[in-house]
């Protein structure tokens, strides 16, 4: 992947020629992301950073192989550890293309987790960026609520309360992720994670 090819304004579309569930995701992890932001008072370019963070999260998916990413059943030890590197290639794209450096920590830390069982790193609570905490929330809300070949969407109210139980994840993000649902937008936006599925959005 040349990162030239990498330009704010095409990332979807990138995304979506290349593998349109990974597409969805990013653009759902992107929506709420921002939306946890505007729920701590963010505005203005640092919103905007962390929307684009939470777009860009998976990016480096794009050098990882559609057998890999397509696959509905386990995956091997040796297929996971190439799973796990769209985190650094991710990482490199977004740096090569200009990203900023917020930007750039995002992808880098969004499999981190407070408790250090994530990777990379395996960082431990302050250890991970405030941003990084919201896009990780934001993206394992949306992959439990997401339809998969193996199961089926769990909803909205267990997966908060999972989140919320789970000492991985920033307590106050998954609480204000909570109130979002619950305000008018949020309701829409659940309601579209649930009628939509992966070929219709
Ligand atoms: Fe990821």
């Amino acid at each position: 992947m040349d990162p030239e090819k990498l330009p704010n304004g095409r990332i979807l579309e990138l995304l979506e020629r290349f593998d349109p569930p990974t597409a969805l995701h990013c653009k759902r992890v992107s929506t709420l992301s921002e939306a946890i932001g505007a729920g701590f008072g963010l505005a203005g370019e640092d919103l905007a950073q962390l929307a684009l963070a939470g777009l860009l999260h998976d990016v480096g998916m794009l050098e990882i192989p559609k057998s890999i990413l397509r696959k509905t059943s386990a995956l091997s030890y040796e297929e996971e550890t190439i799973l796990k590197r769209h985190v650094e290639k991710g990482v490199r794209l977004a740096e090569a293309a200009g990203y900023s450096p917020v930007v750039v920590e995002v992808i880098r830390q969004h499999h981190e987790r407070l408790d250090g069982s994530g990777y990379p790193y395996g960082l431990v609570g302050e250890q991970i960026g405030w941003y990084s905490r919201i896009v990780a929330v934001a993206d394992v809300f949306t992959a439990m609520t997401d339809e998969r070949p193996y199961r089926r969407a769990l909803s909205e109210k267990m997966v908060i309360g999972e989140l919320k139980r789970d000492r991985k994840f920033d307590r106050e993000v998954v609480g204000v992720l909570e109130k979002y649902l619950a305000s008018p937008s949020g309701r829409i936006f659940a309601s579209r994670l649930r009628f939509l599925n992966r070929d219709n959005y």
